[in-house]
């Protein structure tokens, strides 16, 4: 019998002893019968002493797994449930032949990939979708552990229901009203993030074969969502008025689509604005062909010039409208906490299936968010936020300006996270990717925005995660790989391997 002490190890050196010893009983590897070494002599073999070796066997005897008899030593009981000799040659399963169809049509690693870039130390990410940690308000964290302790029925450590934390739907609804909308707490629903509010939609309202509209680009986590619900997926391009309502009113009478997922203000990754007048066209196609529209408005309050435009949700009499939003973009991601707000009876579906998916977001969260909502200063939060960004956007746009490449082309957004570029003609952006990657920066290929791998002549790039002292230096970075991109020959890759590429 070998054990293997670890002695830089944090687990007791008598529970290592332990666990290695069930480990042999429940292999097989100390049948029925056997004999532990006497624990004098195990200690002396080990170097230990022997207090620890008995107090490991005392554990294995009380787990049933061992006894001890006078004169025969520590003997090895039998295991109730071993697995039978016929399987000792089994190998670990094939597990691709195990994964539903809903599984297999969720194979994209992208936004894995992007939250671990956004940490990688050398690399200027311009490719995540997340705050900055400048202004993340976390002095609202101060004092919960206080709070937390001293609530009398602890209501915030517990279950809460479904929909949320009835104080934080309260608080979300009079935001709500403040941005124009005359929703109750009823209509309201806390989510895990509004990329569940996505989900949750795809769950409630597609079969197999439906087809959604979505603007072209659009948000590839939804693209992933309907895909995974084995939906069809028809784009309507977007120009600088936001998505084609024209193009669209012909894709509604030929598909008869059950869903129009878009985001008219700020979009990602455009950072387009849908015109109001296109708002008011679009909700009047919904209303004459009855389709639902998902608003996903995480950018809204995010904006940095021009005019506010009313979110089609507020514009909408009839219920057509199911609106998404977050406090990732304006608090931190991390906390996981969106909101839908949608005609009662949505909502009431939503829970439904929100309670088979998580139960409910999490309390603590929850009531952080609340806490913050309720102690006031969120407008003032989000004009320091509009005030930082809008100065991040000015700086990405001055130092694209300071090193200007031929081809590339981009628009100042008005709000929002992301500058839109198009990449010169003809520029490998498979080699582009590999270029970047070496210069240390990062960014979104465009393909990601679009389903069957179109997109490649764009790139999105975040301003408002990297730091103003990092924006200039990346956005040099970055030019320089196009440039170099352009001159040298193109990056061959080898079939697969081209399309598994990590975006790095
Ligand atoms: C358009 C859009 N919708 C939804 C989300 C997801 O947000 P959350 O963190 O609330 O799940 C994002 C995040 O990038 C987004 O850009």
């Amino acid at each position: 019998m070998q054990i293997k002490l670890d002695r830089t190890s944090k687990t007791p050196v008598y529970l290592q002893i332990k666990n290695q010893i069930r480990g042999m009983i429940y292999n097989g590897i100390l049948t029925p019968g056997t004999q532990l070494p006497p624990e004098r002599k195990l200690a002396q073999s080990l170097g230990i002493n022997r207090s620890t070796v008995l107090t490991a066997y005392r554990e294995l005897k009380a787990d049933g797994l061992v006894d001890s008899h006078v004169g025969r030593g520590t003997v090895v009981l039998p295991v109730l449930s071993q697995v039978s000799e016929k399987y000792d040659s089994m190998e670990i399963p094939a597990f691709h032949q195990f994964f539903s169809l809903a599984a297999e049509r969720t194979n994209d690693p992208l936004l894995n990939d992007l939250l671990r870039m956004a940490n990688q130390q050398n690399t200027i990410s311009f490719s995540a979708g997340i705050s900055s940690l400048d202004t993340d308000p976390v002095e609202c964290l101060e004092g919960i552990e206080k709070e937390l302790r001293e609530q009398p029925d602890h209501y915030a450590l517990k279950h809460v229901p479904t929909g949320g934390l009835p104080s934080l739907r309260e608080s979300i609804t009079q935001l709500m009203r403040e941005r124009g909308t005359g929703v109750k707490p009823e209509e309201i629903m806390v989510l895990s993030g509004s990329q569940q509010g996505i989900f949750l939609t795809a769950q409630a309202f597609l079969d197999l074969g439906d087809v959604v509209i979505v603007e072209e680009p659009s948000f590839f986590s939804a693209l992933h969502v309907f895909q995974a619900a084995g939906a069809r997926i028809i784009g309507v391009p977007v120009d600088e008025d936001g998505m084609k309502v024209d193009v669209l009113e012909q894709l509604l009478r030929r598909h008869h689509p059950k869903l129009i997922y878009t985001m008219p203000t700020y979009q990602n990754p455009s950072g387009v604005s849908m015109s109001l007048e296109r708002r008011r066209r679009l909700l009047e196609l919904a209303y004459r062909e009855k389709i639902l529209i998902l608003e996903d408005d995480p950018y809204g309050e995010l904006r940095y010039e021009g005019p506010r435009l009313p979110t089609l949700f507020e514009l909408d009499s009839y219920g057509y409208v199911i609106y998404l939003s977050t406090f990732s973009k304006i608090l931190f991601p991390g906390i996981r906490i969106g909101w839908m707000a949608a005609h009662q009876q949505i909502i009431h579906q939503m829970i439904m299936l929100k309670q088979i998916n998580d139960l409910h977001a999490n309390s603590i969260s929850q009531w952080i968010v609340d806490r913050f909502l309720r102690k006031g200063g969120y407008h003032e939060h989000i004009q320091r936020l509009c005030k930082d960004y809008g100065e991040k956007r000015d700086l990405m746009a001055e130092s694209l300006m300071a090193h200007p490449v031929e081809g590339l082309e981009w628009t100042k957004p008005l709000g929002g996270f992301y500058f839109w570029c198009r990449l010169p003609d003809n520029l490998p952006h498979m080699s582009l990717l590999v270029n970047a990657q070496e210069n240390g920066v990062s960014y979104v290929p465009g393909t990601a925005f679009y389903t069957g791998g179109r997109g490649g002549s764009f790139i999105r790039l975040n301003f408002t995660y990297p730091s103003k002292e990092k924006i200039p230096l990346g956005v040099k970075r970055l030019t320089q790989a196009i440039e170099a991109t352009a001159r040298r020959a193109p990056i061959r890759f080898e079939g697969e391997f081209e399309e598994m590429l990590p975006i790095v």
